[in-house]
């Protein structure tokens, strides 16, 4: 059986135009978490209004709308919103390694602290409105924290585990820790997803070997590097990907011009795009010294041309070597 592949959510890059138009020029991917939604302070909040739950324009049944915070009301309000507009799922960060979040004892932050989480949990299961999965890391400062935090996980019915086999600490540097991750994941009532420097079809393979019976692999740098990915995984093969990719992104651009009013910050969200998939180019460092300087619409649709035409399509091209 194919196990389930997910595309990590990015904060700045993953929005809904992306992942629309992801699926539509790549495929591959069963589900999709948005980037974590913050500061939900009222039933209504504003900031929940935008096209990222919008039913319209994404999927209910394959979207997973997430949240960053360690208020159990909080949640609660974010999952009661996301139940209104039909989302069966919503997810909770405990991975965000950023200094300023974790300080508050929120994404990685939490998971030193057990008894916090068990509140939050307890609080949100006495009457859910919707299924809750987690996302969360190894630990914060020590990959063993995890072992303190199974038997709480096990209290409740989760919908799913992922596990970034990273500690917080790490932010997104080294090597991810498989064999800790295989270590652990037999003790959670049910296998956890993983997620961690999936880069190549080969690399992919080879994980599936190395844990059977996990049915769930999130994607994240690797996929942003190389869009074919995940498909490629499933066997989907392309003719000519250079083309392919243009069109794709492309469309990106264009939709988040339209979206946008024309702004500028769309050169922003296309850069950080860029940062992962000049990687998967035959030469990086001239790639990216092409698209920093962009700084306009023009600019930057003459950069993308050139590349196009001048470099040559590797694919796979992220590793950690390189972070
Ligand atoms: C710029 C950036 C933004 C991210 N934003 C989020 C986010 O909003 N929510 C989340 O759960 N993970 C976020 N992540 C983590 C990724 O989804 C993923 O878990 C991580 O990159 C590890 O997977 P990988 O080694 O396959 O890249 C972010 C990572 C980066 C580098």
């Amino acid at each position: 059986m194919q196990p389930t592949l997910s595309l990590g959510p990015f904060q700045g890059i993953t929005d809904h135009i992306f992942r629309n138009r992801f699926e539509e020029f790549f495929g591959g991917i069963d589900k999709c978490y948005t980037p974590f939604f913050t500061a939900i302070h009222k039933a209504d909040s504003k900031n929940l209004h935008g096209a990222e739950l919008d039913p319209k324009i994404n999927d209910t049944s394959r979207l997973i709308p997430q949240i960053l915070s360690n208020d159990a009301a909080e949640i609660m309000r974010f999952a009661d919103f996301c139940a209104k507009l039909g989302y069966e799922e919503i997810n909770l960060n405990m991975g965000c390694p950023f200094q300023r979040v974790a300080r508050k004892k929120r994404g990685s932050g939490i998971l030193p602290y057990p008894e916090l989480i068990d509140q939050i949990l307890a609080f949100y299961f006495e009457n859910p409105p919707l299924k809750l999965s987690l996302k969360c890391r190894l630990g914060y400062l020590e990959s063993y924290e995890i072992e303190n935090l199974i038997p709480v996980f096990n209290k409740f019915p989760l919908a799913e585990i992922i596990i970034h086999a990273r500690t917080g600490k790490q932010l997104y540097k080294g090597t991810a820790d498989q064999a800790a991750f295989i270590q652990i994941k037999n003790q959670f009532r049910e296998v956890p997803a993983y997620n961690g420097d999936i880069f190549r079809v080969s690399e992919f393979d080879n994980l599936r070997l190395h844990m059977p019976d996990v049915d769930h692999f999130m994607l994240g740098r690797g996929l942003l590097a190389d869009p074919f990915l995940a498909a490629e995984t499933k066997g989907t093969q392309f003719m000519d990907k250079k083309f392919h990719l243009e069109h794709f992104l492309t469309a990106v651009f264009n939709d988040r011009l339209r979206e946008t009013n024309y702004s500028l910050a769309t050169l922003g969200r296309m850069k950080e795009l860029w940062s992962y998939l000049r990687w998967s180019f035959d030469d990086p460092v001239n790639i990216w010294r092409l698209i920093k300087k962009t700084n306009s619409i023009e600019s930057y649709e003459a950069a993308i041309k050139s590349i196009f035409l001048e470099y040559e399509w590797k694919g796979s091209g992220f590793s950690n070597s390189r972070i």
